[in-house]
């Protein structure tokens, strides 16, 4: 250990995930994620819930990141939490609990907003993965988000576009619902896509200008198609499960390609880097990195641990904060919705 060595334990609650991480530097020491299954039979996130399984969760998932991390409290350096955006019953119990963690150990506190974060898990030392060089171009797609957004330094951060209704991630569990999967739809999707005919069935990419996204009329497209067919064939769904799956999938990456194409092309900016819980679907990963021989970009794609909602992100975040001094104090409050 170094005298200069930052460690930062981080906490993030903005949805569903109730997750610590411990960092030394930028290295990930610990990265604990317990995830909520009690949402599965609704589905859908239901808030009240939410916040309730992180209000039990919490003590346990600090108290093991700690311990796998082998570092002990009065040795950290500083507490990260996620400020918004994010389910504010959910993110009171991290913020709640990060400040007063940070005034029992009187080390400083610090603020990350989650997409940001998202963002910056390319800058988590690990081996194998290259960190992006600045300007690029990320591309975030959750379960709430969908963004392309031009990266200028660790807190310049700009939104070339964004959705103007439902999410990415949204598009893949709404869609998985119809189908009758459970809660989150999305890796399910993914999983039977591998195995079907993505041009079997053809879907119409919606009509947004500039760099925005539209998903909420693809939803609607893939509800009225499987009305239709179920009514003539009650077992459609079951004999065409893979075949569906991938042809949604495939319409779903065309979106996201569209406009990626037309951000290099505005920007001249030809580093892309995923984040975000969509950019664990194996489709999108193949097809950023067939990009790079396809049209010359040199693509990120991150860890598979740190694109789902985690810990080891805000806490690479609050690293960086920490090294510009970039604190908050006890009267910062949680945000539903954060300015970016
Ligand atoms: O970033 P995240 O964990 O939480 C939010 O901040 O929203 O993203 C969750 C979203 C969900 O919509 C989930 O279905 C989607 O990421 N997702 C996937 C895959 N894994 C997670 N979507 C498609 N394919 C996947 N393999
Ligand atoms: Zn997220």
């Amino acid at each position: 250990m170094h005298p200069d060595d930052v460690f930062i334990l981080a906490i993030e609650s903005s949805c569903d995930d109730t997750a610590a991480a411990v960092l030394c530097n930028n290295k990930v020491l610990s990265n604990v994620v317990a995830r909520q299954n009690i949402h599965e039979e609704y589905g859908g996130v239901v808030p009240e819930l939410a916040s309730r399984a992180h209000q039990q969760n919490i003590v346990p998932v600090i108290d093991v990141a700690l311990k796998k991390a082998n570092i002990p409290k009065n040795q950290l350096s500083a507490i990260a939490f996620t400020q918004g955006p994010g389910l504010m019953g959910s993110l009171l119990v991290g913020s709640s609990f990060a400040k007063s963690l940070s005034m029992a150990l009187n080390i400083p506190l610090i603020a990350v907003h989650h997409m940001h974060a998202h963002i910056l898990a390319h800058f988590i030392d690990e081996e194998g993965f290259e960190k992006p060089a600045f300007p690029f171009l990320a591309l975030t797609i959750s379960g709430g988000h969908t963004q392309i957004v031009k990266v200028s330094s660790f807190f310049d951060m700009e939104i070339l576009g964004e959705t103007t209704d439902d999410a990415v991630g949204e598009a893949f569990d709404k869609t998985a619902k119809i189908l009758g999967f459970p809660y989150p739809g999305g890796p399910l999707i993914d999983q039977f896509a591998k195995e079907g005919n993505p041009k079997k069935y053809t879907f119409t990419k919606p009509k947004v200008p500039n760099l925005d996204f539209s998903f909420s009329g693809l939803k609607t497209q893939i509800l009225y198609f499987i009305q239709k067919n179920v009514l003539e064939n009650p077992n459609f769904i079951e004999e065409n499960k893979n075949d569906i799956c991938a042809s949604v999938q495939n319409i779903i990456i065309e979106i996201l390609m569209d406009k990626l194409k037309m951000a290099v092309a505005q920007t001249g900016i030809t580093q892309i880097a995923i984040g975000g819980g969509v950019s664990a679907n194996s489709g999108i990963r193949q097809t950023l990195l067939d990009a790079q021989n396809k049209y010359g970009w040199k693509t990120f794609i991150p860890k598979f641990e740190y694109t789902t909602d985690n810990a080891a992100m805000i806490g690479i975040v609050g690293y960086h904060k920490f090294l510009d001094d970039k604190f908050v104090d006890q009267s910062i409050f949680s945000k539903a919705r954060i300015e970016f």
